[in-house]
């Protein structure tokens, strides 16, 4: 296994975290990962995923992007079939692909909540169901999950993100519960305030005010997270599962 590149596949992977994760783990050999061939979901921006693949792409890496919406079942389980087939196999799964709607309970619409939830939450039943039979039948698996520090503490504006990206932190237990016999690990990372898009939409004060909760008074980058998923992907984390990592800057500590 270790002489030959891994197989990953990356939900949300043409912009920022999942841009960085997917750069990490087909660009660089680290922490006893050695390059993987990488499949990456993308749902919007052809252009960036074209671009991506033309960036990363080398004679020791091959690059695949699919399109599809990471909420479909039906979508997921044909595009990790083909994904399969074009990678020979897989052995990593990122679960990134994530929405924010936010606002307060009384103004939130049910499709705001149940968008999120799509999205954030069944994205991560749909993608680990359909690489469950290859994983097992290898008896070796790597399954990491974005969640969020507001699923640990949660935030007002964000019911619906929050307890989707709680939800993603109970399924991560459970599965790892059930896969560890079988030489798959499954662990959460918890971004806090990193620069991505996402964060973009914030106003100045309503960065000051977060920035306020952060003890090391910055935002983090899309590659800190990236580097601690690729971690937990290596020979190193071989024995932890179960986990969620906080990546926040000491904004939570729990
Ligand atoms: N940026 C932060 O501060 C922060 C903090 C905590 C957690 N997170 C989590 O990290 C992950 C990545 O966030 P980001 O900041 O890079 O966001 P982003 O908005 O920059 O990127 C999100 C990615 O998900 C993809 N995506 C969204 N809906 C999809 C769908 N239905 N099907 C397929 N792909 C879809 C987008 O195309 C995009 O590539 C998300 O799960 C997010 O909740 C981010």
């Amino acid at each position: 296994m270790s002489q030959k590149n891994k197989r990953a596949i990356v939900t949300g992977g043409t912009r920022g975290i999942g841009r960085a994760i997917v750069k990490e783990l087909a660009a660089k050999s680290c922490c006893g990962v050695l390059f993987s061939d990488v499949a990456f979901i993308y749902n919007s921006c052809d252009e960036c995923a074209e671009e991506l693949q033309k960036e990363i792409g080398s004679p020791a890496t091959k690059i695949y992007a699919f399109k599809a919406d990471a909420s479909s079942l039906e979508q997921a389980q044909a595009t990790v079939a083909d994904a399969v087939e074009k990678l020979g196999g897989v052995d990593i799964l990122i679960n990134n692909a994530g929405i924010t709607r936010d606002n307060l309970l009384l103004r939130m619409s049910e499709k705001d909540f149940d968008d999120v939830v799509s999205t954030n939450l069944k994205s991560v039943f749909n993608y680990t169901k359909a690489v469950l039979k290859p994983m097992m039948a290898q008896r070796y698996g790597r399954i990491v999950n974005i969640t969020s520090v507001v699923g640990l503490i949660g935030n007002a504006g964000q019911s619906n993100y929050s307890a989707s990206k709680a939800g993603v932190i109970g399924f991560t237990k459970s599965m790892a519960r059930e896969l560890a016999s079988r030489n798959i690990t499954v662990n959460a990372v918890a971004p806090g305030f990193i620069e991505t898009e996402m964060t973009a939409k914030l106003n100045e004060a309503q960065r000051e005010a977060l920035l306020r909760n952060v003890p090391m008074a910055r935002m983090g980058k899309p590659e800190d997270i990236a580097r601690v998923v690729a971690f937990l992907c290596s020979e190193d984390a071989d024995y932890i599962t179960g986990q969620v990592i906080a990546v926040d800057g000491g904004m939570t500590m729990c």
